[in-house]
């Protein structure tokens, strides 16, 4: 096997962990050729292979057609009929598995819950009958803003239940945040809570959500229900606010699923885009149901006896597919953690490994590498011998942190499923299914069942092996983005019937017909193997969250004080990048120490404090070429440290430094 060029990963020899034999014997898919078996199935028979996938589903109305329609615009499943709530929860009691533990709750306080599946269907049902008396109906719009408590996923499947679609707001986001969102979606209802627990400081979820909403900012919200889960003062409106426990008070266990169409709207997840509106990416019911239901099992080889936890939040795509929905569909245990992993003590997440005797641990390389920081000696001291597989997720892995994830957590014997997908995708579309593929460090190594990825030049040629390309996928797969939510969303006849459809192909479709651009660079090796190398557009990978540079830089404008603004990514040794803005002021104002620090905390007030820029410098000018494009690559040398023509020392001669580089860019 040879390793990838014209990577950072080129310059080393890449070494190669193939399947434990024991993993490997007692696997779903048990070995290389069974892979390729399953993938060429996948691709030649399509029918075949996803029926009798879905033949393990519950359908009020089995498919009898498999898919309708050309990229983007693809429906799956068409004409059958189902609920996800059903397959997550209801299908498990029925079989007589109500008492198996959905999710093991660890607080950051330290308190904890124990939820099995039938508490959990109970407590759907009974917030699915309250969400009705509030007045909801199928293809209403609502927002989760909410702590990593159970009541989360309870929100999300209640919603899934009546066909009412969710947008789960991640607690990180700033009130104004939260207003763009609530009013894209034209939300009816928002579900809160008082606040959440962070690094022993509560967030003011309730207060942010106020916020949001004064001056009658979201005109489309009705009401606000509230979870009491930190007992902080909050404030509240009559007539508006209803607290969670008063809502359900009084209503029925039993609250009858909605028989939905297999493409009805699931929910809509806000993620960053290169203009500076977030893009609420739609996934419907069934095609997302199936997908990350068979990755889950697949690609984390689920047992019935396995303790699974993910550390994402549920605010993100990760935690959606793989906290929630796929996890349960498969009636498998879960962790589910609120806090930070630094508190207490760094060795936390090790201590709830131990505690709960966690089988499968899947978390981002930016936690890796602030583990490998904060020393071996946390996990050492614990007892991490339950760990049988590792996971991978949301920005490229460097080998030296993914071989100490290997040897101090995996204790060697672990293999690692470093997981390449996005929000648009729903599911992981590149993986290694841990029984199967043989590793190469760095590497999301090759497509599961079903995808059909290629690197491509700008041309849309492919690009020969070892060298580096535009990542795109060749074929629809059933949890693709079904749109990009637009009011209308679904109302035959209606401009927005299939959301945003411009900026749906604009993004993904415009530049490769028929073929789905993913925005990333990536190269294929001599073994077939993909090596992603992160985002080609303008956004941003900081601690595995993706942020749009046009975000931050529109967030930075909106301060009186600034005239213009160029933000770019430089590489950080722990994040993966961090933030560098470029400020020009307005001419009457002054840069200083205090303003720099004002305009990086009106970041965190417009966006949320994770999309602050970590180095914010001010400039005369911006540099440009001489037809008005600002000079990013410039930019970037300057962020990152890196030797440039000239002095920039003082930025005030960025302009002179321009004029050096020439038109180049
Ligand atoms: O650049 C890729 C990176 O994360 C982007 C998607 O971000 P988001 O929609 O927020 O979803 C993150 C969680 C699925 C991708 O375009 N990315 C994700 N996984 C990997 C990755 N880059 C390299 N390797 C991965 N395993």
């Amino acid at each position: 096997m040879a390793a990838a060029q014209d990577t950072h990963q080129a310059s080393q020899e890449t070494e190669l962990f193939a399947p434990p034999a024991d993993f490997a014997a007692a696997a779903h898919v048990p070995s290389f050729e069974a892979y390729q078996e399953l993938h060429r199935r996948s691709l030649e028979d399509p029918e075949g292979f996803w029926r009798e996938i879905t033949d393990g589903f519950t359908w009020f109305k089995p498919w009898t057609q498999l898919q309708e329609g050309k990229p983007p615009f693809v429906k799956w499943f068409v004409d059958g009929e189902t609920n996800i709530s059903v397959n997550c929860l209801d299908r498990h009691v029925e079989a007589g598995r109500g008492d198996r533990v959905a999710y093991y709750w660890e607080g950051e306080p330290g308190d904890t819950r124990v939820v099995t599946y039938a508490d959990l269907l109970t407590d759907v049902q009974r917030f699915a009958n309250a969400l009705k008396a509030q007045g909801l109906e199928s293809g209403d719009r609502v927002v989760l803003y909410m702590p990593m408590v159970p009541e989360l996923p309870v929100a999300m499947l209640a919603c899934a239940r009546l066909g009412v679609v969710h947008s789960v707001v991640f607690g990180g986001f700033s009130a104004d945040a939260i207003r763009d969102r609530v009013n894209d979606a034209g939300a009816r209802m928002i579900i809160t809570a008082d606040g959440g627990w962070r690094r022993g400081r509560v967030i003011p979820l309730k207060g942010n959500v106020d916020a949001a909403l004064a001056d009658d900012a979201c005109p489309s919200v009705e009401g606000v229900i509230v979870l009491k889960r930190c007992e902080n003062d909050i404030g509240w409106v009559d007539g508006r606010d209803v607290w969670w426990g008063d809502a359900i008070a009084g209503q029925s266990e039993v609250c009858p699923p909605a028989q939905l169409p297999a493409e009805h709207p699931l929910y809509i997840l806000y993620t960053s885009g290169t203009t500076g509106k977030p893009k609420g990416v739609v996934h419907a019911q069934a095609g997302y149901m199936v997908y990350t239901a068979l990755t889950s099992k697949l690609i984390f080889d689920l047992r019935d006896d396995d303790i699974y936890w993910c550390t994402a939040d549920i605010g993100w795509v990760t935690g959606h597919s793989y906290i929630v929905y796929g996890i349960l569909a498969n009636g498998i245990s879960g962790v589910m953690y609120e806090g930070a992993p630094n508190h207490p003590a760094e060795d936390r997440f090790w201590e709830i490994v131990e505690k709960y005797r966690v089988t499968v641990f899947y978390t981002a390389p930016t936690a890796i590498r602030t583990f490998v920081r904060w020393g071996d000696h946390h996990p050492q001291g614990r007892d991490l011998s339950s760990l049988r597989l590792l996971g991978t997720v949301g920005e490229p892995i460097n080998p030296d942190a993914w071989l100490w994830y290997h040897r101090v957590i995996g204790g060697g014997r672990c293999p690692i499923v470093d997981t390449w997908w996005q929000t648009e995708t729903g599911g992981v579309l590149i993986t290694p299914l841990p029984g199967a593929t043989t590793l190469k460090p760095g590497s999301a190594t090759l497509p599961f069942p079903g995808v059909e990825p290629a690197v491509v030049g700008e041309d849309g040629e492919p690009v020969p092996d070892g060298h580096r390309g535009l990542l795109i996928i060749k074929r629809a797969w059933p949890s693709m983005l079904r749109g990009i939510y637009q009011e209308g969303w679904g109302q035959p006849g209606h401009p927005g019937e299939y959301g945003d459809s411009e900026r749906l192909i604009e993004t993904y479709w415009e530049k490769f017909p028929g073929r789905y651009l993913t925005g990333d660079g990536a190269v294929r090796d001599a073994d077939g193997y993909y090596w992603v190398i992160g985002r080609v557009d303008d956004t941003l990978s900081v601690a595995g969250h993706r942020i749009g540079t046009a975000e931050v830089e529109s967030a930075l404008v909106s301060h009186p004080s600034v005239a213009e603004s160029a933000v770019v990514g430089a590489p950080d040794p722990i994040t993966g990048e961090f933030i560098s803005a470029f400020v020009t002021l307005r001419a009457e104002v002054d840069g200083s120490d205090e303003l720099q620090a004002e305009l990086i905390a009106h970041v965190g007030q417009v966006l949320g404090r994770f999309a602050c820029p970590k180095q914010l410098r001010f400039t005369d000018a911006l540099p440009k070429t001489r037809s008005g494009k600002i000079m990013r690559r410039l930019l970037r040398d300057i962020a990152a440290g890196r030797e440039v023509v000239g002095d920039t020392t003082t930025l005030e001669d960025l302009s002179v430094l321009a004029a050096l580089r020439g038109d180049e860019e």
